[in-house]
């Protein structure tokens, strides 16, 4: 029987209630589909950091290297650990040190679920640079204090990371309905995203079978919400896709149902599974946040790992709790109700 290994780094606030939910889904899926998940639970999280002056340990990369892949739920606490300390400790290294460059963020409506907008047939697929751009770290402060104090953060873009993302971007668009929009904002930035415009400009060339359209992210995100259904695959930088993909959750009914996946695509390291959300630490115990979007990432997860009809029947146990109307209203529904009915629905 094949054992696949998971790292799981439940993280704090409501990571630790949607990763034990989804993980009940999975070992679930993983009995009925003849294969086994061992899970390693790693307590990395700001009450480590407490603990340890740490995120993770001096070797967490190097522990995590050796599996199959990782399931996290979210990381950060910002009452008692700076947002710059935690995410910089443990989630951003991880996409970096793994070259997950691609992360993928697929936006529609599940059935059963009333988003805020008219529109009910979208299907977006956003595709966000996860390694650099505006997320380099490059930068610092002078004169911190002063009226002369000077704050810099350099966005870097570089030839192998822009093209590795805009290629994986038209690879996904050619494998769905053949239809590309690039994000940039290179009317006010004139070096990344004149440069990010370029590359796209000179692969579509190589991908003539593909429509590719560029837009300003301001018009991006307005066209999210008045006409999302004429997006297909998203492609954009590290900032403007999360922003993007926070707003996809929106349309899709709230940030409870939306899904992610860190890849490396190479295959060289372990990619990374986790809802968009954070820890939302406004509900975090009251026993009411969304499993869905991490189950959902779950289930990315094991098509990643080659169990495709495991992940389309734990997809389809989602799609059959919410058509039932369990889970679709924030707030309604508590966790342990809406794992039951997926795993109702998975037999
Ligand atoms: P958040 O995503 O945690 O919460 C935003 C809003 O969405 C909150 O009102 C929250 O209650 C709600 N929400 C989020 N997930 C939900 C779910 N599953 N079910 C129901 N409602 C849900 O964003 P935030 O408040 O900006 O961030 C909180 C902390 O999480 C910060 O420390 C932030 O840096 C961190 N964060 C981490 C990740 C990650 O680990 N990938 C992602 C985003 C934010
Ligand atoms: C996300 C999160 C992270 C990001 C934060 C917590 C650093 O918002 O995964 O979308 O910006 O990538
Ligand atoms: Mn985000």
């Amino acid at each position: 029987m094949t054992t696949h290994s998971i790292a799981l780094i439940p993280g704090d606030g409501i990571g630790t209630a949607v990763i034990d939910a989804a993980w009940a889904v999975l070992e679930r899926a993983a009995a009925r589909h003849g294969f086994a998940l061992a899970a390693t639970r790693l307590p990395w999280s700001c009450a480590f950091y407490r603990e340890t002056g740490a995120m993770m340990p001096a070797d967490g990369i190097e522990t995590l290297r050796g599996f199959d892949a990782i399931f996290l739920g979210a990381v950060g606490w910002p009452a008692e650990v700076p947002d710059s300390v935690s995410l910089h400790g443990l989630l951003l290294p991880i996409r970096k040190a793994f070259t997950q460059y691609a992360n993928i963020r697929p936006h529609r409506l599940l059935p059963g679920v009333e988003g805020p907008l008219r529109a009910e047939g979208f299907d977006i697929l956003c595709i966000r640079e996860n390694t650099e751009g505006e997320y380099s770290g490059a930068g610092g402060r002078v004169h911190v204090g002063t009226p002369d104090e000077v704050a810099v953060e350099t966005a870097i873009f570089t030839r192998r990371g822009v093209e590795r993302i805009l290629r994986f971007g038209f690879e996904q668009a050619r494998a769905r309905r053949g239809k590309l929009a690039s994000v940039t904002k290179s009317n006010a930035q004139k070096h990344t995203m004149v440069f990010w415009d370029e590359m796209t400009r000179a692969l579509a060339a190589e991908y003539a079978d593909v429509e590719v359209t560029p837009y300003h992210i301001d018009a991006m995100a307005a066209r999210m919400v008045m006409a999302p259904e004429t997006l297909d695959v998203v492609v954009a930088s590290n900032l403007f896709g999360d922003i993007l993909t926070d707003l996809g959750a929106a349309i899709q009914g709230g940030l409870g149902f939306a899904a992610s996946a860190n890849i490396n695509p190479d295959r060289s390291a372990p990619s990374m599974f986790e809802p968009v959300h954070g820890s939302a630490p406004d509900i975090a115990h009251l026993g009411i946040a969304n499993p869905i979007a991490t189950i959902w990432s779950g289930a990315m997860m094991l098509e990643h790992l080659g169990e495709r009809e495991a992940a389309a029947d734990v997809m389809r146990a989602v799609e059959a709790a919410t058509a039932g109307g369990v889970g679709t209203r924030p707030g309604r529904d508590r966790t342990d109700a809406i794992t039951a009915a997926v795993l109702a629905a998975l037999g």
